[in-house]
């Protein structure tokens, strides 16, 4: 079953992200390059599992972005660099550890590392970048990025705990599953934007503005990645569409299908999400019933809505051109493929 991501509006081109990479080529150059040697240890299994994730790509959506909301508030110095890299680590590191959480087997188009070296590899590598996420923000020196990043490590563990606390259950309503995204997956958005304007000691207005921003930018991605889990495509997602509901994932689309189905059919949803009745024909029963309830159309329709309010968020910003770039980075999140 295919989903109709774009906005079918039949009059440009699909969003890309091509002026976000272009204004930030020659900083994540530099982001790159310092993230490669940050992953560094004499501990071999340290730079070959971290290497194994980093070198696989990733869109990098979340240092690009701090680097622009810096560059948009005229900052000229070096540090913002640091701090897109801590912002990159922080989101590998999070990568390693939801995976074990999750028992996800692909990644970025290849086995987990989890998958190649176990789940003690990948939780303790994971804690090994979180902490030199945290070696680089000091050197930065800046006590508000460094109070505004360590608030969402911790906010990202508290979604991911509040998650499983959620988890198999069919009575999590929507407004449990946005407060869980809001924490998981919004919180380094929402972090990552606003640490621009931090180091370039813009406004507080300015600052509230990124924060916006992003909280409602990761709203609105978390969406789309939870509709694409079923409505997308393994081979572009580079993960296993249908993880989530083998894993008994409790995320929107099921949610909308679950509430809006007859007695049969929520006694379908008992059995697949609460007992674990989750094989190929009950997948492809979930995509039908989703199908009828409109529940993947529904759930990028609440995408929209947060990219509206990110949207807002920046509208009172004067012109530039990371404005714009990061205006393209809304609609580029909801049309996303991958
Ligand atoms: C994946 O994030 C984790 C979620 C919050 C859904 P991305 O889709 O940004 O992952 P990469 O870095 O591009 O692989
Ligand atoms: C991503 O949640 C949130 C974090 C990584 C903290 P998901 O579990 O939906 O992400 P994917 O689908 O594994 O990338
Ligand atoms: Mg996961
Ligand atoms: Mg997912």
């Amino acid at each position: 079953m295919g989903v109709v991501l774009s906005l079918g509006d039949g009059k440009r081109a699909p969003a890309s992200i091509a002026r976000l990479v272009d204004l930030t080529k020659a900083d994540m150059a530099r982001v790159n390059e310092l993230i490669l040697s940050k992953a560094g240890s004499d501990v071999e299994m340290i730079p070959e599992v971290a290497n194994h994730l980093i070198s696989s790509g990733g869109k990098r959506l979340r240092p690009m972005v701090t680097l622009a909301a810096a560059q948009m508030f005229g900052y000229a110095g070096e540090k913002h660099v640091k701090l897109a890299a801590s912002v990159e680590f922080m989101h590998t590191a999070t990568l390693l550890h939801d995976d074990v959480v999750d028992e996800s087997g692909m990644r970025r188009g290849k086995r987990t590392a989890r998958m190649i070296w176990g789940n003690q590899a990948s939780v303790l590598v994971g804690d090994f970048l979180l902490g030199q996420a945290f070696r680089m923000m000091v050197e930065v020196g800046s006590l508000d990025a460094l109070d505004t990043l360590s608030a969402a490590a911790t906010i990202i563990a508290e979604g991911e705990v509040m998650q499983l606390g959620v988890a198999k259950n069919l009575e999590t309503t929507e407004d449990d599953y946005l407060q869980v995204i809001k924490a998981k997956t919004a919180a380094l958005f929402s972090a990552a934007a606003e640490v621009g304007p931090i180091i370039a000691d813009a406004a507080k207005a300015d600052r509230a503005a990124l924060r916006s921003y992003g909280t409602n930018l990761g709203l609105a991605f978390q969406l789309i990645d939870d509709a694409l889990d079923y409505g997308g495509n393994t081979q572009s997602l580079g993960k296993n569409v249908g993880d989530d509901f083998r894993e008994g994932k409790v995320t929107l689309p099921v949610i909308l299908s679950y509430r809006r189905g007859t007695a049969e059919e929520r006694d379908f949803w008992k059995r697949a999400i609460e007992q674990n009745e989750s094989g190929d024909a009950e997948l492809e029963r979930a995509l039908g019933l989703m199908n009828r309830y409109g529940a993947i159309g529904d759930t990028i329709g609440r995408a929209r809505h947060f990219g509206e309010i990110a949207r807002d968020a920046l509208a009172p910003l004067k012109g530039s051109p990371q404005k714009s770039a990061l205006l393209e980075v809304i609609d580029f999140c909801i049309e996303r493929a991958n």
